[in-house]
């Protein structure tokens, strides 16, 4: 069986919308068909000042809504990135294969370092997206579902397990993107030019999965649209309605044009109200399952230290392989 492998940052106390339609749909469909690891990157997540207490009880909430999403723990293999050491054991090898020039190339982090400053961004901050290449070749995947915005990591993975093979004798699959055109990028509500996120400036743009349904509706509800009062799919005069039109589709499975059809001559507002209601409605028993999980933590612990044992399965051939060929002398 193919392989296929991804990770959210446990960095808010909740998934929004964008995580949602643009990553974990999409995973829950491919792990009936895919070997699927699924892990919650926390090494990633202290790249920022986190927290403590605060950072533990993220990973548990972003796990619990993994698996309230649909992500069956029996199925795929689901951890937590730092009970499995050999992710920052493979990171210094890849940090030492990555041009200096190369990583500072990185969009995410120019963005991330010029919002913080330069001199308070950290050296983990640079070295972010060679940890995740390290995330993903550990487990030779042959895809890796994310959303539009983390496509120039996967690829520097890609770019990495290349110049590995090449220098060192073939080793890694080259992995690929899964990008899911529709939903790979989700747009802020009230800002709907940028993408949804959880670094917004304000979070009336968001929808999260563990809000109340009556915060969801109002913002849903108060949703910035677009002069005019057509409601027609253009990405560029129409990025509100745009937005909105996307998220029906993909949640109620009709396409856009359908939807065009379906609310031809009526108000923004009619798209609204039925969007915020059908939101709710898929939304809610996520969060229920969420909270139910979330009611017993301690087994919520013991299942992903289950999952980590499982990881490490398959993440230490791959490491002592590295290893040797690198030329580290075996240590037993
Ligand atoms: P993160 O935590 O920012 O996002 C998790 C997933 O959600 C997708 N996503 C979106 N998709 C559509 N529209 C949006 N507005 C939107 N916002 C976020 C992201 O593309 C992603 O798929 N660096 C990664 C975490 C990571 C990882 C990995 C992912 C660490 N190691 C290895 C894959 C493989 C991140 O910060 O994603």
């Amino acid at each position: 069986r193919q392989r296929i492998l991804s990770g959210m940052q446990p960095s808010a106390g909740s998934l929004h919308l964008g995580n949602y339609l643009g990553a974990l749909v999409h995973w829950v469909r491919l792990q009936e068909t895919y070997d699927a690891v699924f892990f919650i990157p926390d090494l990633h997540a202290i790249t920022v000042p986190q927290d403590p207490a605060e950072l533990a009880r993220r990973t548990r909430t972003t796990a619990a809504q993994y698996i309230a999403g649909g992500v069956d723990p029996d199925r795929a293999t689901l951890f937590v990135q730092s009970q499995v050491p050999e992710h920052a054991q493979l990171a210094w090898v890849l940090n030492c294969l990555t041009g200096f020039g190369e990583a500072s190339r990185m969009t995410q982090f120019k963005d991330k370092a010029s919002k913080q400053g330069t001199d308070s961004a950290t050296v983990g901050l640079f070295t972010y997206p060679i940890l995740q290449a390290a995330d993903i070749l550990l487990y030779q995947p042959d895809g890796v579902p994310v959303g539009e915005d983390q496509r120039q990591h996967v690829e520097l993975s890609r770019d990495l397990a290349q110049r590995f093979n090449a220098r060192f004798g073939e080793t890694f699959v080259l992995p690929k993107p899964f990008i899911q055109k529709e939903t790979s990028k989700i747009y802020d509500l009230q800002n709907p030019t940028a993408k949804m996120s959880k670094s917004a400036s304000s979070a009336a743009g968001l929808v999260n999965l563990l809000d109340d349904p009556k915060v969801t509706t109002k913002r849903i509800k108060s949703a910035v649209t677009d002069a005019g009062t057509e409601i027609r799919f253009d990405r560029d005069g129409k990025p509100g309605v745009s937005n909105l039109l996307a998220i029906f589709s993909s949640m109620s499975g009709k396409s856009v044009s359908e939807l065009e059809t379906e609310y031809e001559g009526r108000m923004y507002g009619h798209l609204k109200v039925d969007l915020a209601e059908l939101v709710v409605e898929t939304l809610t028993p996520v969060r229920a399952r969420a909270e139910e999980l979330l009611s017993d933590p301690a087994e919520l612990d013991r299942l992903l230290a289950k999952g980590a044992a499982k990881a490490r399965e398959l993440a230490a051939p791959t490491l002592a392989e590295v290893y040797a060929r690198v030329g580290f002398l075996p240590a037993a």
